[in-house]
């Protein structure tokens, strides 16, 4: 798709290895992929907008045609200021789909310009989900086959400092 720009919403609190990866492979799909910190209101965080923000931009330096920020609002306002054509979003497992597709058909309503598009999540990375590496690290066990190692010490940080 040319002359395209697609977003990757998220809460990513942490980014993984999961997201990074259907990052990526939007950033080869799409001229422009804007990473989107976004807020599920139904969550408590533990890293800041900004901190998430700034983690994504350490994992993605070697991918020019990606950028990151957060915003505070409508998915679909969002996706309509940017001239985006597509969401972009990983499927782990069937039970991803049901709210997933509840989000796709609501973002669709609100902004008809845009579709939501789902890219398979790739098999070892399946399980993983940022509040699983947060319980992990909290109990002392190991994180770096799940996040980049440039944000482990984001990561044990926050997480020691919370304990
Ligand atoms: N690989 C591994 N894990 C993945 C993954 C992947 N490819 N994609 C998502 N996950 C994990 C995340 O780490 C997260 O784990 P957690 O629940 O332990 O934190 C979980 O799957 C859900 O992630 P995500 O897709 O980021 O959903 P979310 O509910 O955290 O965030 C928003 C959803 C922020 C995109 C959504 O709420 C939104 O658009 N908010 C803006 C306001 C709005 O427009 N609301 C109306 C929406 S219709």
């Amino acid at each position: 798709m040319k002359n395209s720009i697609a977003i990757c919403p998220g809460s990513f609190d942490p980014v993984t290895f999961g997201h990074l990866d259907i990052i990526c492979r939007a950033a080869n799909m799409f001229d422009k992929v804007i990473v989107v910190v976004a807020s599920n209101k139904n969550k408590t965080n533990s890293f800041t907008p900004q901190e998430r923000v700034e983690m994504i931009k350490k994992c993605i330096v070697d991918h020019p045609n990606v950028e990151v920020e957060s915003f505070d609002g409508l998915l679909a306002d969002f996706a309509a200021r940017k001239g985006a054509k597509a969401i972009i979003k990983g499927l782990r497992a069937m039970s991803d789909f049901e709210y997933e597709f509840q989000m796709a058909l609501t973002n669709k309503k609100l902004n008809p310009e845009v579709e939501t598009l789902f890219l398979t999540t790739s098999a070892e990375n399946m399980y993983l989900s940022s509040s699983m590496v947060k319980q992990i690290a909290s109990m002392g066990g190991d994180i770096s086959s799940f996040v980049p190692k440039v944000i482990l010490e984001d990561i044990l940080k926050r997480i020691n400092v919370n304990k």
